[in-house]
């Protein structure tokens, strides 16, 4: 049985100050959340405050990015170490806008992966196609080679602990959401290759959708069979709108 895993995905907003208080309203609207998983990602300038704040909570903290490297002359990078010492429980790795406006690798973004696991974090690995790639018929090809590239330093014995997140590129902040049969078709399809990677450790891994989620499509993105949670941007930035996301089954019973 998986978990389902929601995220907060801030990206590069919110300061000290506007994340405390987004915790002070959002941590009361989810004490009860304890089927799911709930995880937020501030940016790094927020995770230390962050991290006292939800020490004793049912809420883990993530960072968006992480340095493959132990410790040395990384000048602006941060090790995983570090985001232990911090609180942090995971780290999200080869978001979208890191390939496209950074430059990162599937390469790159595998030994990230795999230097979390030694670290004792989690990674949530991300990957998704562009629009051209879809309409050009590579969305497969895309993702299997994303998964096969990113995942390659996963020692078979770590895989159940790490997290996948679809984002189809075409959906993030776009207002455009995979209808969940599309997020199906392609979450069944890298459900098959983290198998045939992975073996029966391939069932155990959780696949989360990310891409314009917001509580009326929660709902039914969540109730398909291979999608375990959501990696969520903008209507993470408000306690009231990520806590009717946390609750999803709450949103299916009142529609
Ligand atoms: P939006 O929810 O704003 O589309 O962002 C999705 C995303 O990129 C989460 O990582």
């Amino acid at each position: 049985m998986r978990t389902s895993i929601l995220a907060a995905n801030w990206k590069m907003q919110k300061t000290v100050s506007e994340a405390v208080r987004f915790l002070e309203a959002f941590l009361p609207l989810v004490a009860d959340a304890d089927a799911v998983e709930v995880v937020i990602a501030p940016p790094f300038t927020a995770l230390g405050r962050c991290g006292e704040e939800l020490e004793g909570s049912n809420v883990k903290l993530a960072s968006q990015n992480v340095n493959n490297e132990e410790k040395g002359a990384f000048t602006g990078e941060i090790a995983p170490a570090m985001l232990r010492d911090v609180g942090c429980s995971y780290a999200i790795v080869g978001h979208s806008e890191r390939r496209a406006l950074y430059g990162e690798t599937d390469a790159f973004i595998a030994k990230k992966a795999g230097a979390l696991l030694a670290a004792g974090l989690l990674p949530i690995v991300c990957v998704g196609e562009l629009l051209d790639e879809r309409e050009s018929n590579r969305t497969f090809d895309v993702i299997g080679r994303q998964l096969a590239g990113s995942l390659a330093e996963v020692p078979v014995e770590r895989a159940s602990e790490v997290v996948i997140a679809y984002e189809p590129v075409w959906a993030i902040g776009t207002g455009k959401t995979a209808t969940p049969e599309i997020a199906q078709e392609v979450h069944a399809f890298i459900r098959e290759k983290l198998g045939e990677a992975f073996g029966s450790a391939g069932k155990d891994m959780r696949i989360q959708y990310g891409g314009s989620v917001k509580p009326e499509n929660v709902y039914d993105l969540m109730a398909k069979p291979d999608i375990d949670g959501a990696l969520v941007g903008g209507a993470s930035l408000d306690p009231d709108s990520f806590a009717k996301i946390v609750q999803f089954e709450k949103q299916g019973v009142a529609q």
